[in-house]
């Protein structure tokens, strides 16, 4: 369940494989997708591999994770915008199969609904990318809330807020609310990819490994899905116990083999 990788780009060549192999054998697969400074490089890489194979897009359907509460889907700082910048706009997809939830619904608690409603009728997500919070939120759903939470707004924690300013000018332009799948929607997945690059995410990645399956660590939750695979680089894999690392090194030959050559066994160490 657990891979290590040397860096971010390794990761990225790793994950985009895997998305250009999906799409390929799936064109019709329903991708739930994530946002933040980890999936830069993948996108990037997804967006030049699936040029190369001239990837047809224009059937996947995708939900993405979240949305700041306040922001329109122009302005620069929202999720549509990223995704529109590291994803959207250089490929084919049919806009009308992509999903984000709108930050400014006239009633967030019924909109909320009404996506967690749209990805029934969907299907569900067959496989969805994650990355997490340095505070184990996977999407936004912060420390103690419950996993069978469904499509929510949430208040931001003073945490994650702070962490995530440097996409802001500054802590008080970080909006304090936004919009989340639940975790119950994020579990319902059929395959879960979770990617950690960077030292900062080494003490949450230590922190995962050891601990028990806990609401107060989102990312536990993820032990509980037979099909969930967390990869991280070097740098976010520092705090493990060198044996584990030592252990959990992806080697190269299997770097390029995708997630689904393999069956994805819980991590039992
Ligand atoms: C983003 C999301 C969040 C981020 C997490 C890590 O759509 O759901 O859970 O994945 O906050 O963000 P970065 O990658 O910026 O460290």
């Amino acid at each position: 369940m657990l891979s290590i990788f040397p860096n971010a780009a390794a990761i990225a060549d790793y994950v985009s494989a895997i998305l250009v192999e999906r799409v390929a054998r799936e064109p019709e697969a329903v991708l739930g997708l994530a946002t933040g400074g980890t999936m830069e490089p993948v996108y990037a890489r997804f967006v030049a591999q699936a040029q190369q194979r001239r990837l047809d897009v224009s059937r996947l359907t995708s939900f993405n994770l979240d949305e700041y509460v306040g922001l329109s889907s122009d302005h620069p700082k929202s999720y549509a915008a990223y995704m529109q910048q590291h994803l959207f706009r250089h490929l084919s997809f049919s806009s009308s199969r992509l999903h984000l939830p709108n930050g400014l619904a006239p009633d967030l608690e019924t909109h909320s609904r009404e996506y967690s409603l749209r990805l029934q009728e969907c299907g569900n997500i067959d496989l969805q990318l994650l990355g997490v919070g340095g505070n184990g939120h996977i999407g936004f759903n912060e420390p103690g809330t419950p996993f069978d939470s469904r499509c929510h707004v949430v208040e931001l924690s003073e945490r994650t807020r702070v962490d995530n300013s440097r996409f802001f000018e500054g802590n008080a332009m970080v909006p304090t609310l936004a919009i989340t799948m639940g975790m119950y929607e994020i579990l319902q997945a059929r395959e879960i990819l979770l990617v950690a690059t960077g030292e900062a995410k080494a003490p949450i990645v230590a922190e995962w490994y050891r601990s028990e399956v806990t609401e107060d660590i989102p990312f536990t939750a993820l032990k509980l899905h037979s099909r969930a695979r967390v990869v991280v680089d070097e740098a976010a894999a520092s705090l493990l116990p060198e044996s584990v690392r030592r252990t959990l090194r992806m080697p190269p030959t299997e770097r390029k083999a995708g997630v689904d050559s393999q069956p994805l066994q819980p991590v039992t160490e």
